[in-house]
């Protein structure tokens, strides 16, 4: 049979491994810190079970891996790294793995899919997993993820230099987290005042390609401007007796600029303790565009509907 690489459950895993580095350093230092001598259950293991391999490589007395997916090839290579003996895979959902094979020390959940209508349901699914298959000081890897929001005008970029400053200083604040050191005095790099009086710095003009990218693409600052500022939306937080994920049917976000707010950026941070593990932007248009001012509100409704475009309503202030 030619080979097939689309669609290839193990190839995928690989290149999440591969291509997103921070986010396996980031594990590997959350189960060095954890995995030693407890007991694991890496849920939603995928085809490679890489987590549960390591797990059990960095210490761990036993683990479990599930995933609904085939997993022969998680076998080999928990045999491959000699840790076979102390790593057992169960190929079936989550929901219906025996809760007997727990309680566990740590429970691993990488499930999540970056979307944040489809993660809500795998945000759901680990806490299921939560009560079946935690104890009262069971650890989390992740043991949140987090949920934020903010309006652009995806069309018109910010002359004034402030998107963009702003989303320097939120990429500060992941360098900070990631790095474990303060960073304060690299701020003034970024305030916008500073940048206007001692360096003049204007946003580069607008080519037709570039307004594609934000529309369609990673969005990418230079090309649009924030209206609103990021609004918190919803954190699930993993514990035995921890409350049900949900997110708010209807999302207040107060308008900060004026200008024609035609999309919203999503943020996913996922975290396990003081360790940022991901965090991924999902651009969504609104489902009609609206022109906004200062003080005004924008309205997402987080219902059925918003599989697509996201409804959003602006009242007045
Ligand atoms: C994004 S992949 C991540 C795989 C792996 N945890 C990693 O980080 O490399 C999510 C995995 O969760 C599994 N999964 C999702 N829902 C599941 C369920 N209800 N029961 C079992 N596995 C599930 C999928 O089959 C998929 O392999």
């Amino acid at each position: 049979m030619p080979f097939d690489p689309e669609g290839s459950a193990p190839l995928s895993h690989l290149s999440l491994l591969a291509h997103h580095p921070e986010r396996l350093l980031a594990l590997r230092l959350a189960l060095a810190r954890h995995a030693p001598g407890a007991t694991v259950l890496d849920a939603g293991c995928g085809a490679l079970g890489t987590l549960a391999i390591m797990a059990a490589k960095l210490g761990a007395a036993r683990v479990v891996g599930v995933d609904g997916g085939p997993l022969p090839m998680a076998r080999q290579l928990a045999e491959e790294n000699g840790v076979g003996d102390r790593v057992t895979f169960l190929e079936c959902d989550l929901d219906e793995a025996d809760a007997a094979v727990g309680p566990f020390d740590v429970i691993i959940g990488m499930v999540y899919l970056n979307h944040p209508r489809l993660d809500l349901a795998r945000q759901q699914l680990m806490a299921r997993v939560a009560k079946r298959f935690a104890h009262a000081t069971t650890v989390f890897v992740p043991d949140r993820v987090r949920l934020s929001v903010a309006g652009f005008d995806t069309r018109t970029a910010d002359a004034t230099g402030e998107t963009k400053s702003t989303a320097w200083r939120e990429t500060i604040e992941r360098a900070e987290s990631l790095s474990g050191l303060s960073m304060r005095a690299a701020r003034f790099l970024v305030d916008p005042d500073w940048r206007k009086s001692r360096l003049g710095l204007a946003v580069p003009p607008l080519s037709p390609d570039a307004r594609l990218t934000a529309r369609f693409g990673f969005p990418d600052r230079n090309t649009m401007t924030q209206l609103t500022d990021r609004e918190f939306v919803a954190e699930a937080a993993y514990a035995q007796g921890a409350p049900q994920p949900s997110y708010p049917e209807n999302l207040e976000v107060p308008v900060t600029r004026a200008g024609r707010l035609d999309g919203v950026i999503w943020r996913q941070d996922i975290v396990a303790g003081d360790l940022l593990i991901r965090s991924t932007e999902t651009f969504q248009a609104v489902d009609a565009a609206e022109p906004v001012i200062p003080r005004e509100t924008l309205t997402l409704t987080l219902d059925d509907r918003w599989q697509r475009n996201v409804p959003a309503t602006v009242t007045p202030g």
